[in-house]
This record gives C-alpha cells, sequence and structure tokens, in this order.
C-alpha cells in the first residue's frame, strides 16, 4: 500500500496569496524536474517525497519575435584562442584543464572540512600575489574568520578583498563595483536571492542563484567559482541542474583522517576530465604533491609480512602505486565479516567469489578485510589481481616477494584480463625500484624492462602459485 504525503495545509493558503502575482509550481529537489501539482514520487528521477513548492520564472518574452537567422557553416567560425590564466597552483591548473578560463563558472563540490575553503584561498593568495584582483565572498564565515584563516596561510600581498554576504544581489553589486578578475563564492547554499520565497540552500534558490552568477560572468568575463555542499550520498546537494548550468565541476575528495586529497573533474567545458591532482593537507594548508606514488610506498614496511600488495593503478592519466593490504581470519559466530576501505566492497566480494571457486581457497568460514594503504579509494580495475593476492597470501600466511607489483583485472573465469596503459604501470614500478611485475599475458607485450622483471600470467591460480612462491 502506497501513501502519498500531502504538503501541510498553511503550504496551500500561501501558494494561493503567491499564485494571484506570479505562477507557482513544484520541482524536484534532487533532478529539477517540474510539474503543476504536487506529487508523492518524482516521475523522472523516482525519489520520493522530492516535490518542494517555488515560484516559476516568468515564461520567456519576446519569443519568436524578431528573429534572423544565425546558423553559418562551421568553416567559417572563426576561433580566438581564450587565454587562460594560471592560478600558480599545479595541480589545480591541471584539472581545471592548463587553468582559468576568463568568463568561466566552477563549481568545487566536496565533504564538509576536506580542504574546499583553504585550497580556494590559497588560489585566491597565488592570485593576487600576481597582481590579480580577486574577491573572496564568505557566505558561512566572517571577514575576521576569513582573515584568520587566510594568515594561517600565510596569503601573498595583493589586491584580495573579502566580503561578508549572503544576498546575492548585493553579491553582484560588490563584483560590479569592485570589478575582480576573479570571485570566490563560499558557498553557493548560503547564499539568497532575497525576492524568492525559499531557504537558502532550497532548489529554487540555488538555481536562480548560480544562473545570477553564470549571466555575470559571461557578460563581465570574470572567473567565477562556487563552491557546493556535497550529501550524504556523495553528490552535490542542490538540483542536478546546477551541475548543468556550470562550466566546470570538480570535486575535492579525501578521507577526513587523512592527510591525501585528491581534485578530480567530473565535467569540464573547457578540457579533459582525465587529470587529477593530488594535494597534501599541513598545518599551514594543501601541499602539491607531485609524485603520490612515492607518497605511498616510501612508507612501506619492507618486512616480509603476509597480506601485503603493491598495486600500479591509473588515476586521472597518472599512475600511482598502493600498497594493498588484506587479512583473513576465522570468523569468530554466524556470518563472515566482510570490510573495506579504500577498495569497492562489491568488487572484494567478487574477488572472494573466485578465489573461493576457481582457486578452492575456503574463505567461507573466514572474516575478510581490506584495505588501500593511505586514504586513498582506487577505482580501477587494474587493483583486482593485487587485491586477489592480498587475500591468498594472508590466507596462507605467505607472504609476497616485497619487489613485487600486481597488475590485472580479474574476470568470473578466474582469467586475469588485459588493462589500459601498461606500459605506463610498469615504468612507474620500476621508477621506484620494485623488481618484479606481474601482469596479464594476454596484453601481449610481457618483455623484461630494464632491471624489471615481468611476468604474464593467464589466470588467477597460476598467479597465486607464481607469487606465493618466491
Ligand atoms: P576547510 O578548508 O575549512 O574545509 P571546507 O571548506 O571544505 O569545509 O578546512 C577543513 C580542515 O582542514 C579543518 O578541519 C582544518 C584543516 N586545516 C589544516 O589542517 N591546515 C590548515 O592550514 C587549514 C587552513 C585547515
Ligand atoms: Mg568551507
Amino acid at each position: 500500500m502506497i501513501f502519498f504525503r500531502r504538503p501541510p495545509e498553511p503550504e496551500y493558503s500561501a501558494r494561493k496569496v503567491v499564485s494571484m502575482s506570479s505562477k507557482t509550481r513544484f520541482a524536484c529537489r534532487d533532478c529539477g524536474y517540474t510539474s503543476s501539482r504536487w506529487l508523492g514520487r518524482c516521475p523522472d528521477c523516482g525519489e520520493w517525497n522530492a516535490m518542494v513548492e517555488e515560484v516559476a520564472a516568468r515564461s520567456g518574452q519576446n519569443r519568436g519575435g524578431d528573429y534572423s537567422p544565425a546558423a553559418c557553416p562551421i568553416s567559417r567560425v572563426s576561433v580566438v584562442e581564450e587565454d587562460r590564466f594560471a592560478t600558480g597552483i599545479q595541480e589545480l591548473d591541471r584539472v581545471l584543464g592548463g587553468g582559468v578560463v576568463p568568463g568561466s563558472l566552477v563549481l568545487l563540490g566536496g565533504d564538509p572540512g576536506i580542504g574546499k575553503s583553504t585550497l580556494l584561498m590559497q588560489m585566491a593568495s597565488r592570485l593576487s600575489g600576481s597582481g590579480k584582483k580577486v574577491l573572496y565572498v564568505s557566505g558561512e564565515e566572517s571577514v575576521q574568520q576569513v582573515k584568520m584563516r587566510a594568515s594561517r596561510l600565510k596569503v601573498e600581498e595583493g589586491p584580495l578583498y573579502l566580503l561578508a554576504e549572503t544576498d546575492i544581489d548585493r553579491v553582484e553589486k560588490n563584483i560590479i563595483s569592485v570589478a575582480p578578475d576573479l570571485v570566490i563564492i563560499d558557498s553557493i547554499q548560503a547564499v539568497a536571492k532575497p525576492d524568492l520565497p525559499s531557504a537558502p540552500g532550497g532548489v529554487s534558490q540555488v538555481r536562480e542563484c548560480s544562473s545570477q552568477m553564470m549571466r555575470l560572468a559571461k557578460t563581465r568575463a570574470v572567473s567565477i567559482f562556487l563552491v557546493g555542499h556535497v550529501t550524504k550520498e556523495g553528490a552535490l546537494a542542490g538540483p542536478k541542474v546546477l551541475e548543468h548550468i556550470v562550466d566546470t565541476v570538480i570535486y575535492f575528495e579525501g578521507e577526513r583522517h587523512h592527510s591525501f586529497r585528491v581534485l578530480r573533474s567530473a565535467k569540464n567545458r573547457f578540457g579533459s576530465t582525465n587529470e587529477i591532482g593530488v594535494f597534501q593537507m599541513e598545518g599551514d594548508g594543501l601541499k602539491e604533491v607531485f609524485n603520490p606514488s612515492e607518497l605511498f610506498v616510501i612508507n612501506r614496511s619492507r618486512g616480509d609480512v603476509a597480506g601485503s600488495v603493491v598495486v600500479s593503478t591509473i588515476e586521472g592519466n597518472r599512475p600511482l602505486l598502493v600498497e594493498i593490504q588484506a587479512l583473513v581470519c576465522p570468523t569468530g559466530f554466524g556470518t563472515p565479516r566482510r570490510m573495506t576501505a579504500g577498495v569497492d566492497y562489491n568488487r572484494v566480494s567478487l574477488i572472494l567469489a573466485v578465489l573461493e571457486k576457481r582457486v578452492g581457497l575456503h574463505l567461507g568460514g573466514q572474516d575478510a578485510y581490506v584495505n588501500a594503504v593511505g586514504g586513498v579509494r582506487l577505482d580501477d580495475p587494474a587493483a583486482d589481481l593485487g587485491i586477489a593476492l592480498a587475500l591468498a597470501s594472508s590466507f596462507k600466511e605467505i607472504p609476497v616477494h616485497a619487489g613485487l607489483v600486481a597488475v590485472g583485472e580479474i574476470g568470473l573465469t578466474g582469467e586475469i584480463r588485459p588493462v589500459p596503459q601498461l606500459e605506463k604501470r610498469i615504468q612507474e614500478a620500476a621508477r621506484l625500484g620494485f623488481s618484479m611485475c606481474m601482469v596479464p599475458q594476454r596484453s601481449g607485450r610481457c618483455a623484461a624492462l630494464g632491471e624489471m622483471r615481468v611476468l604474464g600470467l593467464e589466470t588467477l591460480p597460476e598467479a597465486i602459485e607464481a607469487a606465493l612462491a618466491f
């Protein structure tokens, strides 16, 4: 039985009052779908109780008025090379596709406390230090608080303006009067347009405010960075349409208790989304990490411990060596526990099933814990082989060779599947002094690379036998 929840009565009366002057409608908080009636479930994205009331914008004026054809052949379109400016933070420039494009609107999303305000303040400092005019608008902190953070970050001397304001119209006036090269709005959920009846952070507020900033960015050629909060599910709070409005969406992620942070772009109208930026949070702000692999494997205990294997993954376009640790031990009671950190839970379940069925390891009565060391999150399926070897090594209490790096995706039949950019992965392992690399046989090229021994393997049982025999 499905119960449709009705909105409380007072909203009806409020609606009647508003509807005399302008039309109201209901919009889905998640996907932005609009309907003239309230619905219990959004027909577009299927989310329950997500429709909220909002005042509809007046319908477009002058539609179909003085129309002049504007289509032209592609060969006649002249291209002006957009002159980007560098932020001075190389890792950020790379993610943005080579610097900030004047007149672009960039959205930076991330969990609370991950370092969004810190990153943008450091960017503001570098830019103003190089002579660019920057306006930092904070809707969440007072100018004193922002100043305190800025002095902790040792902000460079330059034209950096601060404003604590939540009214988007007043923010706009300040942007027009200060005329900066770059504006930072921290955060889009904290600012609001006073004429709209809904609260800050609501669908219509977020959409209206960001559209207003988009118009301003395009007409005044000022680049605007918006900070966006992330919901529990990891999506940007506010309507999906926000991501459609802006030019670039970048996410700042990492484990809160680790200092390691990754900046990824999810959408970029001015560059590729394949690049990542790596940072480390320290006492005086974020430091760029140019050789992330070193960070992860340099502190690795070189003693032979069962359950530890290094994998060579590709994050964005860069190879990254990460240590995988696994612990397999008999279940105390009931159903075995499986826990993962930094690797996908379902992927590990699949690997456990393959180990059980294709390799014959009896893991049914065993708890299994898998961890990617250092607080990274690995999405690359090429880490599969390393996870499987770490699990098998812990189960059998036999350490794998400390100089070994594993690369390969595991299929359901226990085969080791080829992975892209193998050469890059092997080179990175060689650079960091590893002596042996297990790779999928079917990748073709399995010859030795300098000092590195490259071992091509066809199936998982073969790989486990080889890895545990050293
Ligand atoms: P912050 O940039 O305020 O996060 P966000 O804007 O994403 O919510 O920074 C969050 C954390 O970073 C804060 O808990 C303290 C830590 N931090 C440092 O470790 N070093 C520093 O120099 C700064 C400024 C912050
Ligand atoms: Mg903040």
